[in-house]
């Protein structure tokens, strides 16, 4: 991250990725992931070379009731600077409150969910139901920032079904109102995440808004990046389901950006010693149970396309301990 000079006015552009005063660099984005984006998964990311990461989605509701899973939600570090936390709410005053609870705990801005398309989600008046009812998506976007002193973010879909285009007047009028960035995912509600990404929504959201645009949706490679930067002038690229149990995918982005030879992934054992760290992390944040429980889901990513994955898999459901898990990847790398 480069925080520019106050006052100093650095443009975005394609590949350039600048959001208030803070340069980030490579533009490469880990996206807001519920259930994965959490802060020892951010720092694997960062670590691997992504230039922002986000939060999964916080409730603003959740901060108001001070519940305690939700405030956990919050928790940055200094190590995976630049953050952006994650908020969703159904109105104006419930995600203006939100607010001040996320700069205390380390925020580098602050990004709004126009686009969780999820049941329990949607039936809270929020997520995508912000763009059903642009009005008061938008007055939730200038109620943040009215209340932050970060730059506020977007994130949302193209629409709510095929050919709803209503991404491009929503996101003319958050500009309007203050907000730093937009990141789209180039699918729409109904698309849900299977169907192929419309990269084209990206490139025209490009030409209509002056704010940064971040790219989303299917982009899958270290050598996507270039591609969705080149074909759309996008000043970012967001990355979702392909950097799970793929940290180091962000290095590789930032290589091809560069045109230089793109490092290969990683070996067997070099994964599962990453594996193992993420599982250390998970622990502390979460304690060993908790942790163990989230690894099984981790480890079928990490071990995608590694040998005897099946199996090894299955045996994560006897890993009630930090310690037997050491023992397994041990064993696994003992007999690779
Ligand atoms: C498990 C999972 C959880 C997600 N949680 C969130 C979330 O909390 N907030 C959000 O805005 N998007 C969320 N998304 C959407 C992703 O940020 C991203 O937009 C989507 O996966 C498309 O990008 P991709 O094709 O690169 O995966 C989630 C996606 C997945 C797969």
């Amino acid at each position: 991250m480069t925080r520019t000079t106050e006052g100093a006015a650095v443009r975005h552009g394609p590949g350039r990725l600048v959001i208030g005063n803070l340069e980030i660099n490579p533009p490469l984005v880990l996206g807001p992931m519920a259930g994965h984006t959490n802060l020892p998964f951010r720092l694997l990311c960062h670590r691997g070379g992504a230039g922002l990461v986000v939060s999964e989605m916080i409730s603003a509701k959740g901060l108001q009731y001070r519940n305690k899973k939700t405030q956990l939600l919050t928790k940055t570090c200094p190590q995976e600077r630049p953050v952006a936390l994650q908020l969703f709410g159904d109105t104006p005053e419930v995600l203006y409150n939100g607010v001040c609870e996320l700069e205390a705990a380390g925020a580098d801005m602050i990004d709004l969910n126009m686009g969780c398309c999820v049941p329990k989600v949607r039936s809270a008046g929020a997520g995508i139901e912000l763009m059903a009812d642009p009005e008061r998506g938008i007055a939730c976007a200038a109620a943040l920032v009215d209340a932050a002193s970060v730059p506020v973010t977007v994130k949302m879909r193209t629409g709510l079904a095929g050919g709803d285009m209503r991404y491009i007047d929503i996101a003319v009028k958050l500009a309007e109102v203050g907000v730093s960035a937009i990141a789209l995912h180039a699918r729409s509600a109904e698309q849900k995440m299977s169907e192929k990404a419309d990269w084209s929504h990206i490139a025209r959201l490009v030409e209509v808004v002056s704010i940064p645009v971040i790219g989303n949706g299917g982009a899958v490679s270290g050598g996507d990046a270039a591609v969705m930067i080149e074909q759309t002038g996008c000043a970012g690229v967001m990355y979702g389901r392909a950097a799970l149990g793929k940290p180091w995918l962000f290095g590789q982005a930032a290589a091809a950006l560069e045109r230089c030879a793109v490092p290969p992934d990683p070996n067997a054992a070099e994964i599962m010693a990453i594996a193992l760290c993420h599982a250390q992390m998970l622990a502390l944040h979460y304690g060993e149970r908790v942790a163990m429980h989230q690894m099984r889901g981790q480890m079928a990513h990490y071990t995608r396309g590694l040998p005897h994955a099946l199996q090894l898999r299955r045996q994560m459901h006897s890993v009630h301990a930090l310690h037997d898990l050491k023992q397994l990847v041990c064993e696994y790398v003992k007999a690779l």
